[in-house]
């Protein structure tokens, strides 16, 4: 039977398809933040002191006298000898400024109880947790863990981070418990802040027994705070060393603790990311170049404003809640959304209901949630009033025409401008996007670099492509958001970043993403996905080994392979080729035991849409896996060149098993 949205949709393709750019609407230009194309020429010609204009968004405590310092490229420093607070920006600046009573953030719970801080309240909350953080023994620079869900905790406690100069390193609530002990023993972290659960689509989840079992695996004491979010939903009980958040908040209420002056190149916080070996990485931010950074990036591409009720959807424990729920935004001094929930809960309209509810101006979610909107059908959206919207975002992931037109249309009514940014864990902050309130937008193309930002596409050699061709991204200069180092790994910094195309004797540095692109004679940029063993699934970024060595540890696999095959809603899949031990068989229960040690490893994200049992993999004579060809596999695609294999016979056998796995 027909989807009742099929009639707008076809009236939508047939007069937006042919068209492949948009101009900005007139009204959004009139207000936008930044509407002069003249800023491209301007930071160009004034490269580097362009990026002075970032860091005047922020109120330093003492002046920078260098903008950067390039003497020991590729570690760079940005306005290193300023110093200032993230947490004085973003929050006491704003009540010195008479706006103490403006809504900071604004947070409603799955089962739809709401909470409102003020920036006053965000203030109190802030000094209270810093102070008690203090007291459990967290000094400037101890590295504090933070395992939590969407709770306002979690941003609070970000804050009290800085406040004290601690750096946090925040783990997705998603990750599995051996996913947290990994990072704290990585970095050394002896305080851990968590929760006892949340709400998934109406069940409560405990989260307390997960963190429990991580912290068995870490290798030092540690010291935990546990936020109540269930209340008598679920009963936990506080062990040695475990310290209930609310009663540490009530003992230390009133206090006021002095922001702590940090350098601008202080490490404001780490980020573990996945990279193409099982080891995730740290990358780490600083204090002034990625504060000032994202303050830019959210006041230029985001258009936030002080009075705006701001929303960007995703999650805090992945780098885009970092810089544009937290730091960005409240940098500024705007209201920043939070749901704790499901898009689908208790219906598929949640999130329109709640930019109507909330009047929400400006929205910024991933491709693989439009898509699952745009299936679920226009009557979600049309059921509300979401005219209250001005500019709609999208990050994580290459978003197709078909999925930005329609986000285009069925939300932002053609009168909002949409921007598909292009960036990275690392970058800090966005790259590579329209200007709002100046560029035009082609869909499924990310558009050209920021002003100031200077990135290319090139060759295997390092040569510019020609308009059209698919290549490599590359970065050329750098930029005040860009991560510093890899965590006590210089050399791993070295070695995935600059390597590539990098001339270290000319004293030449490029930045390598691990990403291709095309680019477009405008100069736009359409970004094609990683190219290194790197996967996204649903916008979340999950290394290829990291998937492998957890089934490899399963008993009876005795090697596998995990590529991603294209996914109508996930954008990605993983795909996992499995070879089993002798003795064993490749069958339901092995099947399940592989899926259950993936969820265990990393978390429920990674875990395999497909497992397929295979006597062998194709390999090169020299004994490397193919991937490209599990790839052609995983996608139904014609098979790539097979005469270089050792095995070519296998590669038909493996593909007849997908085929037929994906008939049943
Ligand atoms: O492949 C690119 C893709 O996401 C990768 C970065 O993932 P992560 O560090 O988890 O950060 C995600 C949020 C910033 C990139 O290397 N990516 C991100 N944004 C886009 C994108 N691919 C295409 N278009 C985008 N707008």
């Amino acid at each position: 039977m027909a989807d009742d949205s099929d009639a707008p949709e076809v009236e939508l393709e047939a007069r937006l398809a042919e068209q492949d750019s948009f101009e900005p609407p007139a009204a959004f230009v009139e207000q936008a933040n930044v509407s002069d194309p003249g800023i491209y020429e301007e930071f160009e010609e004034n490269w580097p002191e362009c990026w002075e204009r970032a860091a005047d968004l922020l109120d330093w405590e003492q002046e920078y006298s260098e903008i950067l310092d390039d003497s020991e490229a590729p570690f760079y420093e940005w306005f290193g000898d300023g110093t200032l607070n993230a947490s004085y920006n973003c929050i006491d600046r704003h009540i010195e400024n008479g706006r103490k009573n403006q809504a900071a953030i604004r947070w409603e719970g799955e089962p739809g109880e709401t909470r409102t801080y003020t920036y006053q309240d965000l203030y109190r909350e802030v000094n209270a947790f810093a102070a008690a953080l203090r007291e459990l023994g967290v000094g400037e620079d101890d590295v504090v863990t933070l395992y939590m869900p969407m709770v306002p905790e979690l941003p609070i406690a970000m804050l009290a981070c800085a406040r004290i100069g601690a750096p946090h390193s925040v783990v997705f609530a998603g990750f599995s418990a051996d996913a947290l002990a990994t990072r704290m023993n990585a970095a050394d972290s002896e305080y851990l802040v968590t929760c006892d659960g949340y709400y998934r689509r109406g069940d409560a989840l405990n989260h307390k027994e997960k963190a429990d079992r991580g912290l068995r695996g870490v290798d030092h004491d540690v010291e935990t705070v546990v936020v109540d979010r269930l209340g008598d939903e679920l009963k936990h009980f506080l062990g040695q060393h475990h310290h209930d958040y609310a009663d540490l908040v009530a003992a230390h209420e009133g206090e006021e603790v002095e922001p702590v002056e940090r350098s601008a190149e202080d490490m404001l916080f780490l980020m573990y990311t996945s990279g193409t070996t099982g080891q995730p990485k740290g990358v780490k931010h600083t204090t002034g170049g990625y504060l000032a950074y994202a303050a830019w990036t959210s006041h230029a591409v985001l258009d936030v404003k002080p009075e705006d009720t701001y929303w960007c959807a995703a999650d805090i424990g992945w780098i885009t809640g970092h810089s544009y729920i937290v730091y960005g935004p409240l940098a500024l001094g705007t209201t920043t959304m939070m749901y704790e929930g499901t898009p689908d809960y208790p219906d598929r309209d949640r999130m329109w209901d709640l930019v109507d509810k909330y009047k929400v101006d400006v929205f910024y979610t991933a491709p693989t949630a439009i898509r699952a909107f745009m299936k679920w059908g226009t009557k979600y959206p049309e059921r509300h009033d979401l005219s209250s919207l001005r500019l709609l975002g999208t990050v994580g992931e290459p978003i197709n025409p078909r999925a930005w037109k329609w986000y285009y249309k069925h939300i932002g009514d053609e009168s909002c401008p949409v921007v598909d940014t292009w960036w990275q864990t690392e970058t800090g902050g966005m790259m590579i996007t329209t200007l709002p309130g100046i560029g035009d937008m082609k869909p499924g193309s990310a558009g050209p670099p920021l002003p100031g930002i200077s990135a290319d596409v090139v060759d295997a050699t390092g040569d510019p492509v020609e308009a059209g061709q698919a290549g490599y991204l590359v970065v050329n200069k750098p930029w005040p958001g860009m991560l510093r180092t890899l965590y006590r790994n210089d050399d791993r910094f070295i070695s995935e970043y600059w390597q590539e195309y990098s001339d270290p004797d000319a004293d030449e540095w490029v930045y390598f993403p691990e990403d291709g692109a095309k680019i477009d004679e405008d100069g736009y940029i359409t970004v094609l996905g990683r190219v290194d063993d790197v996967i996204n699934v649903s916008g979340h970024r999950l290394g290829t080994m990291e998937i492998e060595s957890a089934i490899v540890g399963v008993p009876g696999v005795a090697e596998a392979a995990v590529v991603g095959g294209h996914h109508e809603v996930k954008g990605e899949a993983v795909y996992a080729y499995v070879i089993t031990e002798d003795g064993y068989e490749g069958d339901e229960s092995l099947r399940e035991k592989i899926i259950d040690g993936v969820d265990e490893a990393i978390g429920p994200i990674a875990k395999p849409e497909q497992v397929i049992f295979t006597p062998e993999l194709p390999k090169t004579r020299s004994g490397k896996i193919m991937r490209r060809l599990l790839e052609d596999i995983a996608n139904d695609e014609e098979l790539g060149d097979t005469s270089t294999l050792r095995n070519p016979e296998v590669v038909e056998d493996i593909a007849e098993k997908v085929r037929g796995e994906s008939e049943e």
